[in-house]
């Protein structure tokens, strides 16, 4: 993803999940949390393009979402949180921000105290989101987005399963991945919400 990529993958991302907390906090804000995880450590925000370099959709994903929200965070924390205001004073907001601030004091904790935290049976590999157009929607293009993303997770050295977690409500999102052959290994509600959890290994 390149800087100039925000604003438009921004959009995308606010208006095609408009379900997701990021959402709450705005185009700009997403813009940047992006591009600031685009830049960490074996994670990676990919863009597809068309000849006329406009943007048809991206996908988002990590193998640590802990360690790239350590990462993002430690980077880009204080702009995240200026760009985040007013919406930072969302009671959903709130629950996210220490959400994320939970998987930074656990880093810290699990490094001081190497046992506190077990271990979750959950592949720590994420597919953080994927969104494409309304035009370019039914042309393979989410598809190709997955294949590509995880020839990037193969490169870095990664071939096991990956995990992705979508609202049960978003019918076309579960449908899409388990069309791509991903199993569904839980399901839990979260904030009265029910959010089913998915595993998809990386294909040859
Ligand atoms: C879900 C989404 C990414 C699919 O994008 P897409 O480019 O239209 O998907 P593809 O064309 O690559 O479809 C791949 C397969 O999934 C199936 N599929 C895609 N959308 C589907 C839907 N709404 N219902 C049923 N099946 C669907 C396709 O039929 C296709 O199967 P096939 O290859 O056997 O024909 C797109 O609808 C979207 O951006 N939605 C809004 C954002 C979102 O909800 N993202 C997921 C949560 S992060």
């Amino acid at each position: 993803m390149k800087k100039s990529d925000g604003a438009v993958v921004g959009h995308l991302f606010s208006t095609s999940i408009p379900e997701a907390t990021l959402s709450v906090l705005g185009p700009r804000f997403v813009a940047h949390f992006l591009y600031g995880l685009s830049r960490c450590e074996r994670t990676g925000v990919w863009v597809a393009h068309d000849h006329e370099d406009r943007i048809g959709g991206f996908i988002a994903g990590t193998l640590s979402r802990r360690d790239s929200y350590r990462e993002l965070l430690r980077r880009h924390g204080p702009a995240l949180l200026l760009l985040g205001s007013p919406g930072v004073f969302s009671p959903g907001v709130w629950r996210w921000g220490l959400s994320v601030a939970r998987v930074r004091l656990c880093g810290l904790l699990k490094h001081k105290y190497r046992d506190a935290t077990p271990e979750s049976a959950e592949p720590d590999a994420e597919l953080l989101a994927v969104a494409v157009t309304e035009a370019w929607r039914g042309a393979g293009l989410a598809r190709r987005l997955v294949e590509y993303m995880e020839g990037e997770f193969r490169r870095w050295g990664f071939r096991n399963a990956y995990k992705i977690l979508t609202l049960n409500s978003n019918a076309p999102s579960n449908a899409f991945y388990r069309k791509l052959g991903a199993r569904q290994i839980a399901q839990n509600r979260v904030r009265n919400r029910i959010v089913n959890t998915y595993a998809k290994t990386v294909g040859d």
